[in-house]
């Protein structure tokens, strides 16, 4: 009701604003990197399998989602790569369950479901089940769901319950869920030095002050969601860690506004969606060091040939100025391997306020549904 609501209009607004609390609930407790974080829930208090000894036989993740599920384990895929070494592949439940693949049985299956009761990842998991692969892992928001039941390892996200349709504070929960399991797979593998676990550590536990100022960027992207409004057309750039926010930060906006988004690898631009661009088509771009400004910047003149227009989330660093057909937000800071967690927000609220300026039923949009259970 209204009252729960408090200063907020909608839930996927007061959700938005509850991730640093979010976020520090889901730290709570963590006082070091272990497998132990991950060890099984168990039956009626009993202790579940042990991590540590799942961890150390495994030589490969396959990760299973739906939606923006998914989107976190793409982001994950960076991480369990870069830091921990480990090959990882990110599968959607509903292709992964009906296609031919070649099994692992030194593979660690991680489900990755806010409600742990979507149809297909369950499915997906059974059929990796069927295929010999027994070492599975959730991270899962519902420490009551099928999803825990069914995963002999869990990780459950503490983002508390989570109403508006579009996923918010459930992503970047289990965004910090599985950095943490990247460093405890690094860990069990000998590949996280005692420095690296406590810089992690420390970068952790800052999340949630540095989410609060990011959040405080609100008024600059209300004054983007003015221009998106009136557009039926977005288009999405990003690269490495920050392509899959630049998916998400699509997904978002057509989950709500039902402005028609898509997202492209930044490198990508010019092998297809330029062609696109319009003077009805902004292009958001997420994250661009230096290195991709030098080559945005050449694009930049397509763009603005074209009459198109830029928004560019950039990092706290970089030197980039706005201008005519660009406009440019700095990030607060440069957040280094949890960036993404960060620069999801302002494409979380950019959806959320250009939904509102378009009237759009916010927490309930058209045609979705919070939990898919069926197929
Ligand atoms: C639905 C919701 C999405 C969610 C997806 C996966 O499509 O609208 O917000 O990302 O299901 O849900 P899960 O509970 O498995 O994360």
């Amino acid at each position: 009701g209204a009252a729960e609501l408090g200063p907020y209009r909608h839930y996927m607004q007061k959700e938005i604003f509850e991730q640093p609390r979010a976020i520090a609930d889901t730290l709570e407790g963590v006082v070091g990197i272990a497998p132990e974080l991950f060890d099984g829930v168990g039956d009626n208090g009993t202790v579940g399998a042990s991590a540590h000894r799942v961890f150390s036989d495994i030589d490969k993740v396959l990760i299973l989602a739906c939606g923006t599920s998914y989107y976190s384990g793409c982001t994950a895929k960076y991480w369990l790569e870069g830091i921990a070494k480990i090959p990882t592949q990110v599968e959607i439940a509903s292709e992964y369950r009906y296609r031919d693949s070649v099994p692992d049985p030194k593979t660690l299956v991680v489900t990755i479901t806010q409600s742990g009761e979507t149809a297909d990842t369950l499915a997906a998991l059974k059929h990796a089940r069927s295929l010999g692969m027994e070492q599975t892992l959730t991270i899962c928001n519902v420490a009551t769901s099928a999803m825990v039941r069914e995963c002999k390892l869990a990780y459950i996200t503490r983002a508390g319950v989570e109403i508006g349709v579009a996923s918010t504070k459930a992503f970047t929960t289990q965004l910090a869920g599985l950095f943490l399991l990247t460093l405890a797979l690094a860990q069990a593998k000998g590949r996280l030095t005692d420095e690296d676990e406590a810089r992690y550590l420390k970068e952790m536990r800052h999340l949630p002050v540095a989410l609060q100022s990011v959040l405080a960027l609100e008024p600059q992207i209300i004054s983007w969601s003015e221009d998106f409004a009136r557009k039926e057309n977005a288009l999405f750039l990003g690269r490495g860690l920050h392509y899959p926010i630049a998916l998400e930060g699509a997904l978002k906006l057509k989950e709500v506004t039902y402005i028609h988004a898509e997202a492209y690898a930044a490198g990508e631009l010019k092998h297809g969606p330029l062609a696109l661009v319009t003077s009805e088509m902004p292009v958001v771009t997420v994250a661009p060091n230096d290195a991709l400004l030098e080559k945005l910047k050449s694009n930049l003149q397509e763009v603005r040939a074209r009459g198109g227009v830029l928004y560019v989330l950039a990092d706290g660093d970089t030197k980039i100025v706005g201008g005519e057909g660009l406009h440019v937000i700095r990030m607060p800071e440069h957040y280094g391997a949890l960036s993404p967690l960060l620069h999801v927000v302002p494409l979380q609220l950019l959806a959320y306020h250009t939904a509102c300026a378009r009237g759009t039923d916010v927490d309930k949009p058209r045609n979705l549904a919070k939990s898919v259970t069926v197929e």
